[in-house]
């Protein structure tokens, strides 16, 4: 722990990386917490490459009130190339200094809490800089939290959408692909899946073959429509980590099934970005103002190089990660950035015993939702 932060030390808040419904109502949680204890909080413009530019804005906290009930992010986000080079690193620790920052807090994801490590031994007012991060990121793909701000919105999101696509399916006795974000990771589509009611989800955990796939569509459809199931429709929830494109595996299902059914059609639904923006739902509004409020008053405290991470009640602190129970907040856990990093790096691998268990469960759930 480094010396605590006076009042009148000047803290920055960043987003930065794919934006998170819920993002707004972090900033303006950070801002009004950071207000509340004396400290000047500031705003940088678009990410680290704001960070680089040296645009660091003043923070107008009823513009924040207002924002905080949308999508996207007021300040702005980019995914900066230049930031983890030497020359970028070098132009952010020179903004650091110059503009006299004690503390940063960066929300983001994976890429942007990497980016906010970086900076744990940048010179800022108060010695070192003081360097909280909160995990956003509608693809849930970040270890040491359970939720990361944005999941719930793009899972209702998605779920409503799917209700949408069921209705216009039953009436046609139609097949859908819904081809839904989540980078490299199952989960979005696979909680929206089974909220939705699909009949089955295809993430890259499972790792099926092409062929396998379309086999699975289309014996689901001779049993949806001629066994007497009452099913009129097939929804498919595929993630678009499944490298397989959805069109092509629309013609390929509609080439087999043909040999086998007459009338039948499939049709695709590619959401893309509408997963990311809208309305964040009530939950991500006050996750990220529960997260804010833990972080900042930890970076106040001197606390640095830690992600604040949700597990909700019954927190269990980690020797492994060295996951430590948040004096704050009982439902929210602190966790160094290096361990945040390491554990996300084994999820994302399939080696954490979270990646197992998601690849256990989404296997198991599979066969039930064919029912
Ligand atoms: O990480 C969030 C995310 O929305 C992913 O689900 C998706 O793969 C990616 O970002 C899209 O990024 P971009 O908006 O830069 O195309």
């Amino acid at each position: 722990m480094s010396e605590k932060l006076q009042p009148g030390d000047r803290v920055a808040l960043l987003t930065s990386g794919g934006d998170a419904p819920g993002m707004n109502a972090a900033l303006r949680a950070a801002a009004k917490v950071g207000v509340s204890m004396g400290l000047e909080v500031v705003g940088v413009e678009d990410g680290y490459v704001g960070l680089m530019a040296g645009r660091i804005v003043a923070l107008d906290l009823r513009a924040l009130d207002d924002a905080s009930r949308r999508g996207g992010t007021i300040l702005g986000s980019a995914r900066s190339k230049v930031f983890p080079t030497a020359e970028g690193q070098a132009k952010a620790r020179e903004v650091i200094a110059r503009e006299r920052l004690a503390g940063l807090v960066v929300i983001g994801g994976n890429g942007s809490l990497t980016g906010a490590r970086t900076l744990r031994d940048a010179e800022g007012a108060r010695g070192k800089l003081r360097v909280g991060g909160l995990p956003a990121s509608i693809d849930n793909d970040l270890a040491c939290t359970t939720m990361a701000i944005g999941v719930d919105t793009a899972m209702n999101t998605i779920v409503e959408a799917c209700d949408r696509i069921a209705d216009t399916a039953s009436a046609h006795r139609r097949t859908f692909v819904v081809e839904v974000m989540g980078r490299d990771c199952g989960y979005l589509a696979m909680t929206a899946g089974v909220a939705a009611g699909a009949d089955a989800v295809l993430v890259p955990e499972i790792g099926k073959s092409e062929d396998s796939i379309v086999e699975q569509a289309v014996s689901m459809m001779v049993d949806a429509y001629t066994k007497n199931t009452g099913k009129r429709r097939v929804l498919i929830i595929k993630a678009e980590g499944v490298k397989i494109d959805s069109a092509s595996l629309r013609e390929r299902i509609e080439l087999q099934v043909k040999e086998q059914l007459n009338d039948v059609d499939t049709r695709v639904t590619v959401l893309g970005h509408v997963v990311r923006g809208g309305t964040p739902s009530a939950f991500d509004r006050l996750l990220g103002a529960r997260l804010a409020h833990a972080a900042m008053r930890a970076v106040f405290d001197g606390d640095t190089d830690f992600m604040a991470g949700w597990i909700g009640p019954g927190a269990m602190p980690s020797e492994a990660t060295g996951t430590r129970l948040c004096a704050y907040d009982p439902y929210v856990v602190l966790t160094g950035l290096e361990a945040v990093l390491r554990e996300t790096d084994k999820l994302m691998k399939g080696e954490s015993a979270v990646a197992q268990w998601r690849r256990r469960i989404f296997a198991e759930i599979e066969p039930i939702l064919a029912r």
